[in-house]
């Protein structure tokens, strides 16, 4: 998923760095539902970014309250207070089948798939 984005992120002099623990242990998930959400932080950030250089920084590592915690975190300007909340709000579903760069259930996936914002 990196590699796809890759190119896009470097049009806009995006660097994308990972932190991954190589130790994590399995887990088990919707593949697709991970990934469309991901993208879609990984789209946002990318976005949030492409007026001015910047890093997107993938990070995977245990915590105590959860197995496993994965963040995307993003050197643009953040989210207007109140934006949050109506992100995670979004659950429709895509009407049509949709591509899987298509990620706009994405919020409410996050969501129902215990995501936060933040700040970092
Ligand atoms: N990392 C971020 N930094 C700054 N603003 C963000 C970030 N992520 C989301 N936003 C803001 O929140 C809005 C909603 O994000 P969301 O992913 O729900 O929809 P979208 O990216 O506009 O469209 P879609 O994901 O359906 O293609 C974005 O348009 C953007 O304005
Ligand atoms: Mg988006």
């Amino acid at each position: 998923m990196i590699g796809l984005l890759r190119d896009k992120a470097n049009r806009s002099s995006i660097s994308i760095r990972t932190e991954l623990d190589p130790e994590l242990p399995l887990i088990t998930a919707d593949r697709v539902q991970l990934q469309q959400v991901l993208m879609n932080l990984m789209l946002n950030g990318i976005e949030a970014m492409k007026d001015a250089s910047g890093e997107l920084t993938i990070t995977s590592k245990r915590t105590e309250d959860g197995p496993v915690l994965i963040s995307v975190r993003d050197s643009g300007m953040g989210l207007p207070v109140g934006e949050v909340e109506r992100i995670l709000r979004r659950s429709s579903p895509p009407k049509r089948r949709a591509p899987a760069w298509d990620c706009r259930s994405a919020g409410g996936l996050s969501s129902r798939m215990g995501a936060a914002y933040g700040p970092h």
